[in-house]
């Protein structure tokens, strides 16, 4: 059980948090993968997804994992909500507190609106990815694949390319990864990372070879457009060719090193196609493991919802 009503971000999350999110993640991939998916565990609970920026994996995990649990789940189409009316964050936060919901995802480009919403309702609320701030799901599925793969989190070297400074999935790893005890390597165009990232225990490399050097994990980032103003590289061709990830650059990992990118992916810009569809690429198993992590908090929080309220 978690002793907290919501996951905001892997920042305040304790490393023992962590490992009993992955292992409970861990129990929720053998029901996600058995023929039977169905589980009256969440029976009678409610989540509400409240997105405000565009989504494919986060917001649908979301919600198979609420029905794979037996929960009712509704989607709040911002597009089409009463915020076009000029509706505010804690007036719909309280609207859907009103209805009796259990659980509201929300993904907004203001960092800290989870936090406030949080502040304003009884549900409990988890960060779907907040501005530049923290994606702390991204994250967890990110460590949970890692382990199953590695068997462990703690000593990988842990090479992340790409653009760290509007990344909140880059923030929520190094919260993670190095709580758990892995060492992060980064490496950007100067202009893609951010100043305080070095206090934050991230070790700053300065070629793509030299971070990749050695890596048990090559985590591909996205190029953020929608958070740039422009101006930070010359070309996608030019970013692709001295700071994308390819065959030589992925050559100076570990032999058994894994790519992972929590898309979506720029095809032939942060990482090959090839490289995207080889054998080293856990994309795909990444989305499977989103849906197991999401599942367990669901669990995890639902049990603290359960004792207390
Ligand atoms: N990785 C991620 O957050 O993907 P979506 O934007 O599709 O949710």
């Amino acid at each position: 059980m978690l002793k907290r009503k919501d996951l905001l971000g892997l920042r305040d999350c304790s490393a023992e948090e962590i490992y009993e999110i992955l292992d409970t993640a861990a129990e929720m991939k053998k029901l996600l993968k058995s023929g039977d998916k169905s589980s009256g565990l969440l029976k009678g609970k409610s989540l509400v997804t409240l997105f405000y920026e565009n989504s494919t994996r986060t917001r649908s995990s979301f919600e198979l994992a609420a029905k794979y649990l037996g929960a009712s789940e509704v989607n709040i189409s911002v597009a089409t909500s009463s915020v076009q009316k000029g509706e505010t964050l804690i007036d719909t936060g309280e609207t859907l507190d009103a209805m009796q919901i259990d659980y509201v995802v929300i993904r907004h480009p203001m960092a800290g609106a989870p936090a406030l919403l949080a502040k304003h309702v009884k549900a409990s609320v988890l960060n779907g990815g907040d501005g530049m701030h923290e994606h702390p799901t991204q994250a967890l599925l990110d460590m949970y694949t890692m382990r199953e793969s590695k068997g462990k989190i703690k000593g990988l070297k842990v090479a992340v390319l790409g653009d760290i400074k509007h990344s909140r999935v880059a923030l929520s790893n190094l919260f993670g990864l190095t709580k758990l005890g892995a060492e992060v390597h980064i490496y950007a165009p100067s202009t893609m990372i951010p100043k305080e990232i070095g206090a934050l225990g991230a070790c700053i490399a300065k070629s793509r070879e030299e971070a990749v050097d050695g890596a048990d994990v090559v985590m591909g980032l996205r190029i953020q457009l929608e958070r740039q103003h422009g101006g930070l590289f010359p070309s996608l061709s030019e970013y692709a060719k001295f700071y994308g990830v390819n065959g030589e650059v992925l050559s100076h990992a570990k032999k058994d090193a894994i790519v992972l990118h929590p898309g979506p992916v720029n095809r032939g810009v942060e990482l090959t196609p090839q490289i995207i569809d080889g054998e080293k690429s856990l994309i795909l198993e990444q989305v499977t493991n989103g849906v197991a992590v999401r599942m367990a908090l669901l669990k995890l929080l639902g049990e603290w919802r359960g004792v207390n309220l």
